[in-house]
């Protein structure tokens, strides 16, 4: 997505790929979703998605009103339900094929009464109190993202979602290869992690600085704004850390004479031993810095605005997996079943937004090139499970309103719900990891609790009442949490830029935004240009 001035994308692309430039090359943008895997190389980033207007009929001849186009879209997903609500500006008639019971796809938020059976035929229903939820899929987004412009045109409100919060945790054990030093198992504050580490880097700098290591680099002007600035972000006492109240108090300041009293820090060993700061850039990332949203009420919110906003059980046949696909001279006829028939509709063209692992096991007569390169794409292994305590014991005990705790367990972190503050009860998010998608419900719940409790003590044992977890490999519909390119983006992804016949393929799987939203609908948004461009050429 590019902008001009007067388009409502304020943030653009090209212009956040200039500034990315200008403070230290796109590598250090890159660096995250490369350890992901989700990226091929930064200098595959180059090339600029194209301004975004959506089709209007106004644009087509007489002779191909977009009216008398049928467009089958496989999917109600995000991009699915984007191809068909962009598409629905300029009048085609869209048809959406969903194989589940409901839209949205991965962008799933689990509530009371929801049941979900896995791949291997294991059904969870959700026993969470009436108004409790968490969101399994996208969880968090971020300010720049097209996600937040359809919140905006569809009237989704958004809330804050807390992706890095000062009393959230960090707690590092020790692995048979790495030891952690005297903190090791020990859960610190955010807050105390980073004043510790800004602290003893800064007395570092400063010391250099004072020492004319830094000459050969510095001016002696800059050497002293140098100390000025290591002063400010270590909170020093005379060019050296001693601790101070932005780690917090072991005593807290109250009124009177009440001063507080703030801790001994560890030593700069300890601190350096601890790894704690190796965790603090991921709050740095371009997609996860503060501020964070999610839609009021759960993610799922904005695939029901889009499906409503396409027109609902008109456009949308649910139940209604795919069997098979037929590209056509003059179209695409696609099967599916419904209510125990096998159903047939041709279409003029066809948006397929069906996870590649999925689409793999749908007969279809695409190119053998196709077929292979739908092949490539792997799921990546990946799930959450909801924490239902009967007390919001981490807002209450632990000051904790939202954030994510940060640990070397495989759970990976604990996310506090960013939604019912102060409210009675709430949901945990106990782990966001692939660690558990092979083990049975039960020990997942079990395994993760069992993490949790050395981080929180036995209250996170105790006060559990209901949990339910998801594998999404083991999604039927999805079988991933999203894609991974072995070997990066090449020629197979390419090749499922441009459609096949008369089928497109859309989805996050086909942006550089893997695993969000945004490049769902960024993809959709590139087809629909790319389909109604067509029908405009074909017909004048
Ligand atoms: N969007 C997902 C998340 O925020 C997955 C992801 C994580 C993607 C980190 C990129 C970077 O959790």
């Amino acid at each position: 997505m590019t902008t001009t001035a007067g388009t409502p994308h304020a943030h653009t692309r090209r212009s956040f790929l200039t500034r990315v430039g200008a403070v230290g090359g796109a590598s250090a943008l890159y660096g995250s979703m490369e350890a992901l895997g989700l990226f091929a190389s930064p200098a595959d980033a180059a090339t600029a998605t194209p301004d975004f207007a959506p089709p209007r009929a106004a644009d087509l001849p007489d002779s191909a009103r977009a009216r008398g186009t049928n467009v089958v879209i496989l999917g109600a997903g995000s991009a699915g339900l984007a191809a068909a609500y962009e598409l629905g500006k300029a009048g085609y008639d869209c048809t959406v094929l969903e194989a589940r019971d409901r839209p949205g796809g991965r962008a799933k938020t689990i509530r009371r009464g929801d049941k979900l059976t896995d791949t291997d035929g294991v059904t969870q229903t959700c026993r969470f109190d009436d108004g409790l939820y968490f969101n399994a899929g996208p969880a968090r987004i971020p300010n720049h993202h097209v996600t937040l412009d359809y919140c905006r045109e569809l009237g989704v409100p958004i809330e804050a979602l807390v992706n890095a919060n000062a009393e959230s945790l960090y707690y590092h054990e020790n692995t048979s290869t790495t030891n952690y030093g005297e903190l090791a198992g020990t859960a610190v504050t955010h807050r105390q992690a980073k004043a510790d580490v800004y602290g003893y880097i800064s007395e570092l700098l400063a010391q250099a600085a004072d020492q004319g290591a830094l000459d050969t680099v510095l001016s002696a002007d800059d050497a002293e704004r140098l100390v000025a600035l290591a002063n400010s972000l270590g909170g020093l006492t005379g060019g050296r850390y001693a601790g101070n109240g932005r780690r917090g108090y072991v005593d807290a300041p109250g009124a009177g004479h009440d001063a507080g009293v703030v801790g001994t820090p560890p030593s700069m060993s300890a601190i350096l031993q601890s790894q704690f700061g190796t965790r603090f850039a991921f709050e740095f990332g371009w997609d996860q810095a503060m501020m964070m949203w999610q839609p009021v009420g759960g993610m799922d919110r904005i695939s029901a605005a889009l499906a409503a906003a396409v027109g609902g059980k008109r456009r949308i046949t649910y139940n209604a997996p795919v069997t098979q696909i037929d590209n056509r001279p003059d179209g695409v006829r696609v099967s599916y079943r419904h209510n125990g028939r096998t159903r047939t509709i041709d279409a003029d063209y066809c948006v397929n937004t069906i996870p590649p692992m999925v689409l793999t096991n749908i007969p279809n007569n695409f190119a053998q090139a196709t077929k292979d390169a739908l092949a490539v794409p792997t799921g990546a292994n990946t799930g959450k499970i909801g924490l239902q305590y009967g007390r919001r014991w981490w807002e209450e005990d632990d000051k904790i309103f939202g954030g994510i705790t940060a640990t070397n367990m495989d759970i990976s972190g604990i996310w506090y719900p960013s939604s019912g503050f102060l409210s009675r009860k709430g949901v945990v998010v106990g782990y966001y990891s692939g660690s558990y998608s092979g083990l049975t419900v039960p020990d997942r719940a079990a395994r993760a609790v069992e993490q949790g409790v050395k981080i929180h003590g036995a209250k996170y044992r105790d006060e559990l009442e209901t949990s339910f977890s998801i594998a999404w490999p083991k999604e039927p519909y999805s079988l991933g949490g999203w894609v991974n390119w072995p070997g990066g983006r090449g020629a197979a992804y390419d090749l499922l830029l441009r459609p096949d016949g008369r089928t497109y393929f859309a989805g996050d799987h086909l942006s550089y935004l893997t695993a969000w939203q945004a490049g769902a609908f960024e993809s959709a948004r590139l087809t629909v240009t790319a389909l109604h461009e067509r029908v405009a050429a074909t017909a004048a």
